[in-house]
């Protein structure tokens, strides 16, 4: 925040109808590595300038004021005439007392906000109408030339690409769409602004002109390309301007003590949490509100969804959506975690395991092509291959409760609602219709209730670490 940004009234152009982008979303939405673009604007706005930004929107661009309520002031453009009446219309609707408008365009995400501050120091330093920001571009492409005197000490110009002479578009200096200006002579000399005479808009680089006429000056911040000032205009830039984005939140990741196979094929979202010694593999994708804990090492292929895993946990190949995960967990290969979905410490997940709104405690085991919906499984349970909750009967959903150290033979068809006490056991192939008390066997179809053998009990004491002696015939794979 600079020292004195009380007086500065940031405003952020937001109407355009972002035509290039062939798009029924305003661009300003298009999403950044999980942001819609104008997020990045305000945040650069915000950690420099106390004041809530004003966000300039037309109708065709009103879903701003939705998505962004609260966090911005909104001023309507009636029609997208052009950026000076974008401005116009911000200036309408501004409170009295503000000395400095910062003007910034929502298509222009990645702007950093120390950059601002450099810009707002420079203007106040000469006093001038107006700061612009301009980039020596590799591809000037689509924007506005920077035309300067001959010694090239003075701005005397911004010439848009469509109205430029030949000689003009060979000007590599841009203007970045980044302006701070005296607010007073920025009221007293906007309305004048005529339109083009070639493409009938708007332009707020105009009123360089019109500072030459009052004998005010012009003062450019002149930066190197970096990727930052970069418009975004067409999808193509988008996907340029995210691969950038990318670069600089890997980059500080891997700063940080993350390991990345091969960075530029690792999709973190700007808003993800990664602890030290986190290992991402290729065509790892996180997104939203993910957290992964210390240690923990994300296999090729993982989407991983708003979910929080913990330390030490490998997931591998799999689907993990609004979920939680403690840690030293194993997920995968091809698992996916519905929403809702919560796996205690050191259970193994396997193989095409879905689960979802389930809670699994500790040391669950759940290998092989198995569905647990809407249930709790508790400590030590092993759920076996094709085991399946039939928490829906066509109507409504059921929940099933299966106690600690359970041991569901191969292809158990849980009935829900349902509940199995602990140390309970069904034979493969059962189909469980009603509940199983604690230490029963369940067999057959429907399953009816033994007392299981001795031999067996010795083995739901450690379901995993001792093997029973003598299974029950059909048990099936538990590995
Ligand atoms: C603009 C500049 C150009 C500069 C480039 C940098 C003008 C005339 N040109 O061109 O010199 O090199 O940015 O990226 O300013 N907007 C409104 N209302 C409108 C029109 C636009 O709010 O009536 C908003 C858009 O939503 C966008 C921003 O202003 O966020 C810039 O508009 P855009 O049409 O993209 O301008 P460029 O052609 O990129
Ligand atoms: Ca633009």
């Amino acid at each position: 925040m600079t020292e004195t940004s009380d007086g500065i009234l940031p405003v952020i152009l937001a109407a355009g109808l972002g035509a290039r982008m062939k798009s029924h979303k305003p661009k300003v939405l298009h999403e950044l590595c999980g942001r819609p673009m104008l997020a990045f604007v305000l945040d650069a706005a915000h950690e420099m300038i106390a004041r809530k930004p004003l966000v300039v929107y037309s109708p065709a661009t009103a879903a701003v004021t939705e998505v962004f309520a609260g966090r911005a002031d909104f001023a309507l453009q009636a029609e997208p005439l052009g950026t000076a009446d974008a401005v116009r219309a911000a200036l309408a609707v501004a409170a009295d007392g503000i000395g400095e408008v910062l003007v910034l365009s929502g298509d222009v995400p990645l702007v950093q906000s120390d950059l601002l501050a450099e810009l707002i120091d420079m203007r106040r330093a000469r006093n001038a109408a107006m700061a612009l920001v301009s980039v020596h571009a590799l591809d000037p492409e689509g924007l506005g030339r920077v035309v300067r005197s001959d010694d090239g000490s003075q701005v005397l110009q911004i010439v848009e690409q469509r109205d430029a002479t030949p000689d003009e578009l060979d000007i590599d200096e841009i203007n970045a769409g980044v302006y701070a200006f005296d607010a007073e002579w920025l009221r007293r000399r906007i309305g004048d602004v005529k339109p083009s005479p070639v493409s009938g808009e708007y332009y707020l680089p105009a009123l360089v002109t019109f500072a030459m006429q009052d004998h005010r000056p012009v003062v450019s911040l002149e930066v190197e390309d970096d990727g930052t000032l970069a418009g975004i205009n067409d999808r193509a830039q988008l996907a340029e301007a995210e691969a950038e984005l990318r670069a600089l939140i890997n980059t500080r990741h891997m700063l940080a003590g993350v390991t990345m196979v091969d960075p530029q094929r690792t999709y973190v979202d700007a808003s993800v949490e990664l602890e030290p010694d986190v290992v991402l593999e290729p065509d790892v994708i996180l997104r939203g509100s993910t957290v992964i804990g210390a240690g923990t090492r994300i296999g090729s292929g993982s989407q991983i969804i708003d979910t929080k895993v913990g330390r030490g946990c490998l997931i591998w190949a799999s689907v993990l959506e609004s979920s939680e995960v403690e840690d030293e967990v194993q997920i995968g290969p091809f698992s996916h975690l519905r929403p809702k979905s919560s796996i205690g410490r050191k259970a193994k997940l396997g193989n095409f395991a879905e689960v979802k709104g389930s809670r699994l405690d500790a040391g669950v085991q759940q290998h092989h092509f198995s569905y647990i919906g809407d249930a709790e499984v508790g400590e030590r349970t092993n759920v076996g291959a094709g085991t399946i909750t039939c928490n829906y009967d066509g109507s409504k959903k059921h929940k099933t409760k299966i106690g600690k150290g359970v041991f569901l033979g191969s292809d158990t068809m849980l009935v829900a609602p349902l509940e199995l006490g602990d140390g309970a056991r069904t034979g493969a192939g059962s189909v469980v219709t009603k509940d199983v008390p604690a230490g029963m066997l369940a067999l057959g179809v429907p399953a009816r209730l033994r007392k299981p053998r001795p031999a067996v009990e010795a083995a739901i004491d450690s379901p995993r670490e001792t093997p029973p002696a003598v299974r029950p015939s059909g048990q099936g794979i538990d590995e």
